[in-house]
């Protein structure tokens, strides 16, 4: 997207959402399995027991919590923008960065959108989707993570940094 004035970094809010959303994301992805039980004993017809249903509870809102996260973090980038790729970067490298970045938006909206699909209209095949998504997502967070830090330990770049330092703090 083009953005008339574009930043030359991540706003404080901006900055919060990402490591909110990526501890949430990451927190998902390790209690995951936690929904089955009781996800099993609805699909059957059946009561699931109470701790089931409490650790049902624990995925399902902090699962929405990450959606309401990322639609408030897009109207943001929608508003504001975000910064350029570094110029020294090729063409290759950017697109690259860039098609990794829409794979994160698409699972911090996607997972929640089937999660509810499932969850609460019991659509069985979303549930799949939502399932077969887990091991994509850790591939892709964990390539997004190395590149976070082989830019800033190898490359010495700024992008690291512009995600925990925010606009309007003069960088050094
Ligand atoms: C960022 C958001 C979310 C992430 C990263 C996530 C991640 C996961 C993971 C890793 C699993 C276990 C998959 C496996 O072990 O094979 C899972 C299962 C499940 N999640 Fe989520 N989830 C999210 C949001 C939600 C939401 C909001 C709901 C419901 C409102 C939900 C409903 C379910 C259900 C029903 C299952 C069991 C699916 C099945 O067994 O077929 N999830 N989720
Ligand atoms: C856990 C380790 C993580 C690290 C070290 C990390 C680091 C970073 C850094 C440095 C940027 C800025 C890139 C730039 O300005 O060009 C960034 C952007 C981004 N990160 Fe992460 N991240 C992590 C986890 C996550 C997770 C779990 C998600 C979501 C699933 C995520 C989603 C995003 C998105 C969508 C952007 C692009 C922001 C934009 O320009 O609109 N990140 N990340």
């Amino acid at each position: 997207m083009t953005v008339a004035n574009e930043p030359t970094r991540y706003t404080v809010t901006q900055i919060l959402l990402h490591w909110t959303i990526a501890v949430l994301v990451v927190l998902q992805l390790v209690i995951g399995e936690d929904i089955k039980p009781a996800y099993r004993a609805f699909s059957r017809g059946t009561e699931p027991a109470a701790p089931d249903i409490f650790n049902a509870n624990v995925h399902v809102y902090v699962g929405l919590a990450v959606l309401v996260l990322a639609t408030w973090r897009i109207a943001i980038r929608l508003r504001h923008g975000v910064p350029a790729a570094p110029a020294e970067e090729s063409v290759l490298q950017k697109r690259i960065a860039a098609a990794a970045h829409f794979l994160l938006y698409l699972f911090i909206f996607g997972m929640p959108i089937t999660g509810v699909m499932a969850w609460y209209f019991g659509f069985g095949a979303m549930g799949t989707l939502h399932e077969l998504a887990k091991p994509v997502i850790i591939i892709v967070v964990g390539l997004h993570a190395a590149a976070a830090l082989w830019q800033h330990f190898f490359v010495k770049s700024d992008v690291f940094v512009r995600m925990l330092r925010p606009a309007g703090r003069r960088a050094r």
